[in-house]
């Protein structure tokens, strides 16, 4: 025992977000760990470079172009994956998307499409691809959460809202699939610079700021991700489940 606790060779992952910047670590992370990844979103172009960077591991992977909000393409994928693959092992719910606005600034459609993307998706993706899992009775679901989760940071109200709502649907789902052996965890970023908040986080003042205030003192790297993935997908973390990891460099510790 030791090593081969982590070792994903044979499992079988459909990655929701896999092509963003930080599921392309993650999801490549779980590639070499051994297991076939299939990367799921919508941009079929961004998809395709990832796919080929997977097969280059010599894993399996699937070119699909899938909109995570629909339940029918997620149906759609489910039978893809059946059908190829013959089972789903890991599901990572990484879809993400924010607004950056004051609360009294938001509109219902940007509410809306904040809670499709982050929350709604994540329902979707458990209740169509969750079933297989049940009823193979072994599984491991890997929820994105936040330290909008977390905390209150101001102009993210929608964000935060569902990160939370994150938090709260790992526990629940842990409770209700614990007695079939599929586990259910979330990983809780800090701060990351990537398509979703570059705007925000190279600002030099918020820079600043949040790394003086990070233990570490420094954002994170998407490769910073990677093994809290692979802990929470492979059996070394077999007697875990319903839990969220902040990899944060210490940020929700710190005080001053
Ligand atoms: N970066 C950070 O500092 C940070 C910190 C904490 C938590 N997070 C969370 O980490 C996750 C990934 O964020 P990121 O920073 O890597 O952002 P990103 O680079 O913007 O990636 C977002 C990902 O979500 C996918 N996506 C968006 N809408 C989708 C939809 N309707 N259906 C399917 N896929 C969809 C995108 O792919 P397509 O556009 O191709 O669909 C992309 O793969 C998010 O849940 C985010 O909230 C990030």
């Amino acid at each position: 025992m030791g090593l081969e606790l982590f070792d994903l060779a044979g499992k079988v992952a459909v990655f929701i977000g896999a092509n963003g910047g930080l599921g392309s670590a993650m999801s490549l992370g779980l590639a070499e760990a051994g297991a076939d990844v299939i990367p799921v979103s919508r941009n079929e172009e961004k998809n395709e470079e990832l796919v080929r960077k997977i097969e280059m591991l010599g894993r399996r992977s699937m070119l699909v172009s899938v909109d995570a909000t629909r339940r029918d393409q997620l149906e759609k994928l489910r039978e893809q994956v059946v059908a190829e693959f013959g089972r789903v092992d890991i599901l990572v719910n990484a879809a993400g998307t924010l607004v950056k606005k004051p609360f009294l600034e938001i509109s219902e459609d940007e509410w809306d499409r904040v809670m499709d993307v982050n929350l709604k998706a994540m329902y979707l993706a458990c209740q169509v691809l969750g079933p297989l899992m049940v009823e193979q009775r072994s599984g491991k679901i890997i929820n994105i959460s936040s330290m909008g989760a977390f905390l209150g940071i101001t102009r993210s109200s929608a964000y935060c809202a569902t990160k939370g709502g994150v938090n709260q649907l790992t526990k629940v789902l842990a409770s209700e699939w614990g007695p079939y052996g599929v586990t259910v965890n979330a990983i809780a970023p800090g701060f990351f610079v990537t398509p979703l908040n570059e705007k925000v986080l190279t600002q030099p003042e918020v820079e600043a700021k949040l790394t003086g205030d990070t233990p570490l003192k420094r954002y994170g790297n998407p490769r910073d991700l990677v093994g809290t993935t692979i802990f929470l997908a492979s059996a070394a973390s077999d007697f875990v489940t319903g839990t969220v990891i902040p990899v944060d460099g210490g940020y929700l510790a710190y005080a001053f």
